[in-house]
């Protein structure tokens, strides 16, 4: 359906469902009226979709708040419910995983192959000594392979934690430390803009011993998917999966497993800087990613072709890559490279070669295809997509009307998902043939799940900006932070009681539609992902030159935010210090000791930071430098100078 675009006014456009969107929709008005009629059975009818090995007889129990327990008699088993159930039911021959490689490489799987895949790959976990319980570190590029791991952990009732290939040794050798990982699988290398960029030394690395720490010593064996082909060193303790997976039996039968039983760990940044592995458990969580893979894309299986361009290294991935699309049947192409290699043009390619029908990605990547020009998309046929998805940040109005006239024809609805790794799955998002979709809010709570935005003292506001509370327990979310109870209660509890704290700013609107303003702690949200102030700082005082540092996301027309540091050289380095380049020298360190996506945009060498009486880091003001923008209030400062002398002495 063509609208007219205010351009004055952008957000105030809406755009209906058509007709024929409408009547062949997935998700239909009713679902709203049966979750207010009655939340729990709702969520309980959800559920049955999935094949339980013993069905549930409670739905929630939240007798112990705020860890709750959804389906907690009945037993399943994931992978079973992702794999061997569609087999049976006569759909082995469909086409799970649509696979392109960077260097253009490609395989298409069957869910019959794939089942057989994660069998073997099961009875070579079991081989090494992965039991229910265990935890198996992932660390691959985006190949097929990564989702089989994590459905062979999944299968043995074992729970993964997968860390983002563009980690660090130090990174990695901190959450393999934190969950205890017995196992950890990753590859020679994979393919990244043009070249093959080497993982397996960052493992060797990580359990070597690293400064302070001695060698890593709950990790018995390394499993080594040969992609790269570049040359690896090779230790005792490593396997290679080809020739594992060469002698494997193809026989293996799925095992029931409680609906609490945990499913992984994944690392998130918080507010300090130790990251904190955020636990999900197995029912609840399948329950919800399958029901809102299938209602908020409108995912008909048996004729879509499904692509969401996250990595598995994120909760994206693992909701929206892994379970829920293979929990409902769907066919999904997954790409292993980035957006510009070979050439700028690569998704719109894909795209047209696997008639893709359903993209989700980040505004990030929007904005991105935005500057490069619509002249490079229009080189490609589009006409097979019906739905468009955005997820990982706000998207401003702009790219959003853009993403929909010019990849989707002013025809695809667009939604627009708000969740989190804690929330494990879609929380807010309009309904595709449902809700009449509105740029840049994403607009109302999924049916099931209830959102309120209240001022700091709790209060619900009918309209105006507030904070973003989550009023009653969820099916997939968080059950807590693997082994630290009192984090998860303070970080998510103790500021509303009863009610989960998002973390995030929100603005209700007149219609009751949701806009979320950003991160209101100390969280920056970089091209989609999550970095912590305090984890970039603590990398940046690592550094023989820094005395002091303090970083703050300033606003960025690609990325959302961007990083910018502020860095006060120790007296004693200053010469050393001077004589190199500064900003490149630190900007490295991070990327080595967090990962290239922390490093920071901007430098800025200061001689003071602005701090309050009490020593707190104004970071507002640091954001007003950043920002380019005319310093605010400073009479709270312990020194009123410092400002200007910043101001004064800022080399980028
Ligand atoms: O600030 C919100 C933002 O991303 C944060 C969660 O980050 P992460 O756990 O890495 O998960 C990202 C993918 C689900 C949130 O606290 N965020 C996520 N989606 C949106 C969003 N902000 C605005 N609009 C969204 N659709």
């Amino acid at each position: 359906m063509e609208q007219q675009v205010d351009q004055a006014q952008p957000e105030k456009q809406v755009f209906p469902p058509s007709p024929e969107f409408r009547d062949a929709a997935v998700a239909r008005p009713e679902l709203y009226e049966a979750a207010a009629t009655d939340r729990l059975e709702f969520w309980a009818d959800q559920a049955r979709s999935l094949h339980w090995h013993t069905p549930f007889t409670q739905t929630l129990d939240w007798s112990d708040p705020p860890f709750a327990r959804w389906f907690d008699d009945g037993e399943l088993n994931v992978a079973y419910n992702c794999l061997d159930r569609h087999v049976e039911e006569g759909n082995g021959d469909r086409v799970a995983l649509l696979w392109e490689g960077e260097p253009g490489d490609s395989r298409a799987i069957t869910y019959a192959e794939l089942t057989s895949e994660v069998k073997k790959a099961a009875n070579v976990l079991t081989d090494l000594g992965i039991e229910a319980g265990d935890r198996v570190a992932i660390y691959l590029p985006m190949i097929p392979e990564a989702i089989v791991s994590m459905l062979a952990v999944a299968r043995l009732g074992a729970a993964h934690s997968v860390v983002f290939g563009g980690f660090s040794a130090d990174s990695l050798r901190a959450r393999i430390d934190d969950a205890g990982a017995k196992l950890v699988i990753t590859a020679d290398g994979g393919w990244r803009k043009g070249k093959v960029s080497p993982l397996k030394p960052a493992v060797d690395a990580s359990l070597e011993p690293r400064g302070d720490l001695p060698a890593q010593d709950t990790v018995t064996n390394v499993l080594v998917v040969r992609r790269g082909e570049n040359e690896v060193d090779w230790n005792d303790r490593d396997v290679w999966w080809h020739e594992a997976m060469a002698d494997a039996s193809p026989e293996h039968e799925a095992q029931p497993f409680p609906a609490e039983n945990p499913l992984f760990i994944l690392y998130t940044s918080g507010t300090t800087g130790k990251p904190k592995g955020i636990l999900h458990t197995s029912g609840g969580y399948l329950t919800q990613v399958a029901s809102t893979h299938r209602n908020v894309f409108d995912l008909h299986p048996e004729s879509d072709v499904y692509w969401c361009t996250a990595d598995v290294g994120w909760i994206t991935g693992h909701s929206y890559v892994t379970y829920g699309p293979l929990a409902n049947g769907a066919t999904q192409v997954i790409y292993e490279g980035t957006p510009d290699a070979p050439h700028s043009g690569r998704w719109w390619e894909i795209i047209q070669k696997y008639g893709v029908t359903i993209l989700y990605t980040a505004p990030t990547a929007i904005r991105s295809f935005m500057k490069l020009g619509r002249q490079i998309p229009e080189q490609f046929d589009l006409s097979s997509l019906r739905l468009l998805g955005s997820v990982g940040e706000p998207i401003n109005p702009e790219a959003w009307l853009w993403y929909r006239h010019v990849i989707g024809a002013d025809r695809t609805p667009i939604v627009d998902t708000w969740w989190q790794t804690e929330t494990g799955a879609i929380m807010i998002s309009a309904l595709p043939g449902v809700t009449d979709a509105k740029p840049g809010s994403a607009q109302v709570p999924i049916p099931g799940i209830t959102i309120d935005v209240v001022d700091d003292a709790g209060t619900s506001l009918d309209h105006g900006d507030g904070l973003l509370v989550v009023s009653e327990p969820w099916p997939s979310m968080l059950r807590g932070i693997w082994g630290d109870p009192d984090r998860y209660r303070e970080t998510y509890w103790e500021k509303f009681g009863d009610r989960y704290f998002a973390g995030d700013g929100a603005r209700l609107d007149e219609d009751g539609d949701v806009w979320l303003l950003g991160r209101v702690d100390d969280v920056m949200n970089v091209s989609g992902h999550r970095l912590s102030t305090a984890e970039i700082e603590s990398a940046l005082v690592a550094h023989h030159f820094t005395a002091e540092a303090a970083v703050v996301g300033a606003s960025d027309e690609t990325t959302g935010q961007a990083v910018v540091a502020f860095v006060i050289i120790k007296q004693s380095q200053l010469a050393d210090a001077e004589a190199s380049d500064i900003a490149a020298e630190l900007r490295s360190h991070v990327a080595k000791q967090i990962g290239p996506i922390a490093r920071p945009r901007d430098i800025y060498v200061v001689a003071e930071l602005p701090k309050t009486r009490s020593g707190k880091i104004m970071r507002r003001l640091l954001r007003d430098v950043a920002e380019g923008r005319e310093i605010g209030d400073t009479t709270t400062l312990a020194d009123t100078q410092v400002m200007r002398i910043i101001g004064d002495k800022v080399v980028r």
